[in-house]
């Protein structure tokens, strides 16, 4: 379905430009929005509309600050939109980050709110309109990412109520108790009523939101069977879609043989001679536990000391925004590891092998491969795909996930090992079972989870998706 009216609009941007010295570096970044979207338009076409967040992005635009991407194999337009460094404190770090991050992930006490946050959250919606109206015709289809950008629907449909308009919430959506936390809750949930439709992660999250629009908002009409709010004579549709990866894409390069001469070289780098190998590939994101899961590799050690020096727990953790909490929750994941370590190495080995940096997704596929369980502790999360991305490179079958229950992706993968992240001691039995599972069971839990993510994948995703907004379209056009 090539959609060359289509405008895909985020914070984060797929391609980053970085200036080094004279020349140009590309990165992508790390997060499953840029990563499962960026797959889509590269089949759909379209524009993506993005914060130009690069200290080389300016210098690679055209006159109306776009560029083809991806680089190698260009296939849609990215058009980039500007912020000042204090509109990327109070927008981003500040009411992004601090104020709807945590309560959509109920952690409440991590909200930090200045009056300036929202204020500037404000600009910045109104900043992405503009350049989103730069780029629309009447058959345009805006589909909104996420929590930056909550006011953008409202804003759009004031502009051209022509407009067909779309937003995927990839994280969770809290229920009322927790939401009105924040002082801007109701704008927020007006602002988002701007939209024809809305999808989310899994369905209860779909009755969270609509629990907050009875809740707040006095004149919207709630239909909680059909998923239909009626607010000031608009329609907004709600639904879940579970999102997903490009399963064939992980499975073709991890069944590739440079995947297996990646494995030879990382085993080799880091001297890795131990029976079992376990992975945990994260944003280093206090939502995602990692202290959690250091305490649980903790405890097994401490209890099963015939495990030591036989296998070796691989973290990746990729340094993400980088402010207070996450600045101190990175020292403390640091200094865990280096205790965990020093506690039970014996000779050459040591438990843990920490990478701080970004990986690729070519070089994942080998971690995952070689890795003989993944570890995702979420202690909530809108889905996970790195759960899906480990299942679609198991080639092998030989390999188990240990799954957080407090995760989108629990709902789909249910044979993986369920595990409570706030239960250390049921968290470091996991690992046990996962060590000593027979290969005839681990092949056959893991040959339901790929059927699962070969089938309910990224591409099937976004068919439904489209198909829901393309009725919503054909009824607009309709009444217009
Ligand atoms: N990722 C990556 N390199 C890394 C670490 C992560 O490319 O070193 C990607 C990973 O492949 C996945 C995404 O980042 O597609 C993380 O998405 P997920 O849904 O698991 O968590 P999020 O970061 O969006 O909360
Ligand atoms: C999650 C969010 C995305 C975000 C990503 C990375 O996946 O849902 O909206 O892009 O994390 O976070 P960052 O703040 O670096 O964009």
């Amino acid at each position: 379905f090539p959609n060359k009216n289509l405008i895909v609009v985020s914070n984060r941007e797929p391609y980053i430009h970085k200036k080094i010295g004279s020349s140009i570096k590309i990165e992508k970044p790390a997060g499953g929005l840029t990563s499962a979207m960026d797959d889509v338009l590269k089949i759909t076409g379209g524009t993506w509309v993005a914060w130009g967040s690069g200290s080389g992005d300016k210098d690679v635009v055209d006159n109306k600050n776009r560029i083809p991407v991806p680089p190698e194999n260009p296939s849609y337009k990215l058009k980039r939109v500007w912020l000042s460094p204090s509109e990327v404190e109070n927008y981003y770090h500040g009411y992004s980050n601090q104020v709807l991050w945590p309560l959509c992930h109920i952690t409440p006490e991590r909200v930090y709110y200045r009056k300036q946050f929202w204020a500037d959250y404000k600009k910045v919606n109104g900043y992405f309109a503009k350049a989103i109206l730069e780029e629309a015709d009447e058959n345009s289809v805006v589909w909104i990412h996420d929590y930056h950008l909550c006011l953008l629907p409202e804003i759009l449909r004031k502009e051209n109520p022509k407009l067909t308009i779309a937003h995927f919430w990839h994280i969770p959506w809290p229920n009322w108790t927790v939401f009105r936390i924040s002082p801007q809750a109701k704008e927020i949930i007006k602002g988002l009523l701007g939209n024809d439709l809305i999808g989310f992660q899994i369905p209860f999250f779909v009755k969270n939101f609509m629990d907050c629009v009875t809740q707040s908002i006095e004149d919207a009409e709630v239909d909680h069977k059909q998923g239909i709010i009626t607010y000031q004579g608009h329609i907004t549709r709600l639904r879940a879609f579970p999102i997903s990866i490009d399963f064939d894409k992980f499975n073709a390069i991890a069944a590739s043989r440079k995947t297996d001469i990646a494995i030879r070289k990382i085993k080799k780098y880091f001297g890795i001679t131990t029976e079992a190998i376990g992975i945990g590939v994260d944003r280093l994101e206090y939502t995602k536990a990692l202290i959690k899961r250091l305490q649980a590799i903790d405890l097994f050690f401490e209890k099963y000391e015939k495990f030591r020096q036989k296998f070796i727990f691989i973290q990746i953790a990729v340094p993400t925004r980088m402010r207070e909490p996450y600045l101190s929750y990175k020292r403390a994941v640091e200094e865990l590891v280096a205790k965990i370590n020093k506690k039970y190495s014996i000779g050459t080995w040591k438990p843990i092998i920490y990478i701080d940096t970004k990986i690729e997704q070519k070089e994942l596929a080998a971690y995952y491969k070689m890795a003989d369980f993944a570890i995702i502790s979420s202690i909530y999360d809108g889905m996970n795909l790195v759960a899906k991305e480990y299942v679609a490179s198991k080639t092998d079958e030989k390999g188990v996930l240990i799954l957080s229950e407090f995760t989108g992706a629990s709902e789909e993968l249910e044979d993986s090992i369920l595990v409570n992240p706030y239960d250390i001691e049921q968290f470091a039995e996991s690992i046990k079972i996962a060590l000593k599972m027979p290969d005839k069971e681990k092949m056959a839990r893991m040959s339901i989870l790929r059927r699962q993510v070969r089938e309910n994948n990224i591409h099937k995703w976004v068919v439904s998706i489209m198909k829901e907004i393309a009725a919503i379209a054909a009824i607009k056009n309709e009444k217009c």
